[in-house]
């Protein structure tokens, strides 16, 4: 084998960066078998969703930034796409690490490939059924071009063997995003969030949502308003607000019912929070509602009920093993779950079979077994640069 094996991580939007930051500190601590690169596709871009996370998960600057910014899907796709095979033409990589599944993590998959550079997913398998999802399609778009699949619980594994996935690809590991938690709980301790909101642990709720099917149009806007109206008839509820949600909601929402929302005392809206006081403040929540993939998981590994605002989740081991309950975005049975609750909580921690802190351990002995059977193709990307160095001096 030829040492060291030059790694690309790949990460593009906000919860790409705590799957990627465990995976780098693995790798980083075996120098003599591996070299680590960043690419960070740039689709998240502001402070307080970017920036703060490599500060808090303690990532160093990437060694590409690729400013894909936002855009419609098909834009964004395509510069993250773009990117990627300008950087990885000119940088060479033996493997790239894609995780997740925003559309950078499809797009860097499709990139290395057509490259002849092998690919790892990180999060394969996952499926909601949903292909009106545009993370569906992500999923799945990777999960078909990885030559290594990484999975995170059983159902994962099945739904690539259904899918034809030769099983010799598909490598249970556990889950990184998990490993990131274990790590940084003891720094959560330490954070002044609740002082700063003035919440005692386990009085309050916590919402998040951005997605498109709830929050971009007026009839998923005023549900939001209303599920906020709910929560906060019962107890203090804080709304750390994604960027695209806020815009609608200030946009979309009547006037008067923004009054209302802005006047409500138990309401704390807030920007966006970096990792290690979200965790902190998830950690402490009497309930957590959500239309997010991961906080799914972080609430079951925490024992902290879950109400998952969404008709359908690609992750059921949170429901079936955790404390997840899939509700859709339904005020009435917002209600209904909290009063349900209130007599029954769902709240012993549960923590399904290798999401224990241990998953890119796992993951880099496997990538030091992997490359000592499969030397590293590292110049079957050779031919395509030198096809491309011709056309370049033939323009
Ligand atoms: C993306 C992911 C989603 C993930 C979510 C986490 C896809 C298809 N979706 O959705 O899977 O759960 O990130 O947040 O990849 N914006 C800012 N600042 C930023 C980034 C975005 O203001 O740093 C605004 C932009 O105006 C944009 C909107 O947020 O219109 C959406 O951003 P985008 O990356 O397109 O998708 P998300 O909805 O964040």
């Amino acid at each position: 084998m030829r040492h060291p094996i030059r790694i690309a991580l790949v990460a593009g939007a906000r919860p790409n960066f705590m799957k990627i930051a465990p995976l780098y500190a693995a790798l980083r601590g075996r120098p003599d078998a591996f070299t680590v690169q960043i690419i960070h596709t740039g689709q998240h871009y502001d402070y307080k969703m970017s920036r703060v996370f490599f500060e808090d998960l303690g990532l160093p600057e990437p060694d590409a930034y690729l400013e894909v910014g936002s855009g419609l899907h098909g834009e964004q796709t395509a510069r993250a796409l773009s990117g990627c095979e300008r950087y990885l033409l000119t940088r060479h990589a033996d493997l790239v690490v894609v995780v997740g599944d925003v559309n950078s993590t499809a797009a860097a998959a499709l990139a290395a490939t057509k490259l002849h550079i092998p690919v790892a997913h990180v999060e394969a398998g996952l499926r909601s059924g949903d292909r009106a999802m545009p993370e569906e399609i992500n999923r799945i778009v990777t999960d078909h071009l990885a030559d290594i699949l990484y999975t995170h619980c059983a159902d994962a594994g099945d739904n690539l063997h259904r899918e034809g996935i030769p099983a010799e690809r598909i490598v249970f590991v556990g889950n990184v995003m998990i490993d990131t938690l274990v790590a940084l709980l003891p720094r959560a301790a330490e954070s002044t969030v609740l002082n700063r909101l003035a919440l005692p642990p386990k009085s309050y709720a916590v919402l998040t949502m951005h997605r498109p099917e709830n929050v971009d149009h007026a009839e998923g806007i005023a549900l939001v308003a209303e599920v906020i109206e709910r929560v906060t008839r019962r107890m203090p509820l804080v709304f750390p607000i994604h960027p695209r949600a806020a815009k609608n909601l200030a946009a979309l929402l009547l006037r008067s019912r923004w009054n209302e929302l802005v006047e409500n005392v138990n309401l704390r809206l807030i920007d966006p929070l970096g990792y290690i006081d979200f965790l902190r403040l998830m950690k402490d929540a009497r309930v957590v509602l959500t239309d997010s993939g991961g906080i799914q998981e972080e609430t079951t590994f925490l024992g902290v009920p879950c109400l998952t605002l969404r008709e359908n989740t690609e992750r059921p081991i949170t429901v079936t093993c955790g404390t997840n309950t899939i509700i859709g975005l339904n005020p009435r049975r917002v209600a209904e779950s909290l009063q349900e609750l209130e007599h029954a909580p769902r709240s012993s921690p549960a923590c399904p079979p290798r999401w224990d802190g241990r998953a890119a351990a796992r993951i880099v002995q496997h990538l030091s077994n992997y490359f000592e059977i499969h030397p590293s193709p590292a110049t079957a990307g050779e031919a395509y640069r030198e096809r491309v160095e011709l056309m370049t001096e033939a323009t």
